[in-house]
């Protein structure tokens, strides 16, 4: 194997799918009713199932929403393939390593406030389906509700294929690009981006990298959105046409394919004679998505205080409660400081909302940066009415600095921030990268009162 190749995949595949990835076109646009076909001619005009449809394709409706739900929460896409997804065996329980499902009751909910270090490094051969380990959520997947917080790691390529009946999947990488191969055609995701693989929709991560490594947001509630502007307008926050969508690309696979379908908490697989990646075109808004966190217009304050962190909100996915979300995708992204008489870092809170936060790369402005703080692979949970904030060392140097125009920009940090507290899988909570004393760094905060009389 004079290329390198291994259980992991060859350096020449890795260079390949780069080469694929770096010259990759898309669709521009968040939620748009797009038509992409691989082959001229494949897409159907003026209907979406005539009585052939075009070139001997198989027509066939993927739903994201119920058929009736208001046309602004609509969600499905028509799809024109080789053979139509029905033409498959049956389906068999297939084991479901280190991914776990809502609801999560094996542990006892923790008020505590916790923090891990990064996922050890993956046994040879981990795809990333086989990388998944489940940290925690709420909810239930069977009521489409509720979320859960997944980490990955894997060191090579999914020769099979996934898909998600539960929920959405929001990839955050943290190390290593992805080349992401769905039915609606490819994507590429580098740190620093991320990805939304709708519900049902099949799809396969391939490396670009020797490993790779992050965060995944499985949202069983309703689809993520853009949040809304109000008095900020009609631009700013995630801009839609930032959002990347595929275009369709399709593989001609004849041959043993493993499809595994998660459904209710449970992995199942089967064995296809050909690649349900054989979608030739296609056309509606229930669509793989990409986007960079670098893009993000962020806004702040201009006067004085800390605004909300709702103020970074990307992507959000609502409840029956007008803004209360299932949850939300927040992002901290580099940003200026100016306020004025301000302390500047996140404030001292306690929140309704539970907080699962990961670094990306770099330092988060409110902890202290390097091993066995707050490091990029990490993460922290502050659930519901936990009390938070900045630690000991941020609070005294944020307290004494100098109020010059300052630039954040040597971080970027994320939240999973969400309705109902997360329980630990007892996986999370018996791991050993879970750290011991994080409640440290609010030790030493020094009684300062002084009554004036
Ligand atoms: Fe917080």
């Amino acid at each position: 194997m004079s290329d390198g190749a291994t259980a992991r995949g060859s350096a020449t595949e890795r260079e390949e799918a780069r080469k694929i990835a770096e010259g990759l076109e898309h669709l521009s646009g968040f939620g748009n009713e797009h038509t992409s076909e691989a082959v001229p001619g494949a897409l159907p005009v003026g209907r979406n199932s005539p009585q052939r449809a075009p070139l001997g394709l198989y027509a066939e409706q993927l739903s994201g929403s119920a058929f009736t739900e208001p046309r602004a929460e609509n969600r499905r896409s028509w799809l024109y393939r080789i053979r139509p997804s029905a033409a498959h065996p049956a389906f068999t329980r297939t084991g479901n390593g280190a991914l776990r499902s809502a609801p999560f009751t094996q542990t006892v909910p923790d008020p505590n406030r916790l923090r891990w270090n990064p996922l050890p490094e993956p046994a040879e051969g981990t795809d990333f389906l086989a990388g998944l380990w489940t940290l925690g959520g709420n909810g239930d997947v069977t009521q489409r509700s509720g979320m859960a917080v997944h980490l990955y790691h894997a060191d090579a390529s999914m020769r099979r294929v996934l898909s998600d009946a539960d929920g959405e999947l929001l990839i955050v990488p943290e190390r290593g690009g992805l080349l992401l191969r769905t039915e609606f055609g490819l994507l590429h995701v580098e740190p620093g981006h991320i990805a939304l693989i709708p519900r049902g929709v099949r799809f396969r991560v391939e490396l670009l990298d020797e490993t790779a490594r992050g965060y995944v947001c499985e949202n069983y509630g309703a689809p993520f959105r853009l949040p809304d502007l109000g008095p900020i307008g009609a631009n700013g926050l995630a801009n839609a046409r930032d959002f990347r969508a595929p275009v369709a690309a399709y593989e001609d696979v004849e041959g043993p394919v493993e499809v595994v379908n998660k459904f209710c908490g449970n992995l199942w697989a089967a064995t296809y004679d050909h690649s349900p990646l054989d979608v030739v075109a296609w056309h509606g808004n229930h669509v793989p998505y990409a986007y960079d966190l670098r893009r993000f217009n962020v806004m702040g304050t201009i006067s004085y205080d800390h605004p909300d962190p709702s103020i970074f909100t990307v992507l959000t996915s609502p409840s029956d409660t007008p803004g209360l979300a299932g949850v939300d995708f927040v992002v901290f992204a580099p940003r200026w400081l100016v306020g004025e008489d301000t302390f500047r870092p996140p404030y001292f809170h306690r929140n309704v909302m539970s907080e699962y936060m990961g670094l990306i790369e770099g330092a988060y402005d409110a902890k202290t940066a390097g091993e066995g703080g707050f490091v990029p692979g990490g993460g922290s949970l502050h659930n519901m009415m936990s009390a938070h904030g900045p630690d000991r060392e941020t609070f005294d140097r944020a307290s004494a600095a100098e109020l010059r125009p300052q630039k954040i920009d040597d971080g970027l940090a994320f939240m999973f921030e969400t309705r109902w507290p997360v329980s630990l899988t007892p996986q999370a909570a018996r791991a050993d990268h879970l750290q011991q004393g994080y409640d440290d760094v609010w030790q030493g905060l020094e009684r300062h009162f002084r009554p004036l009389h």
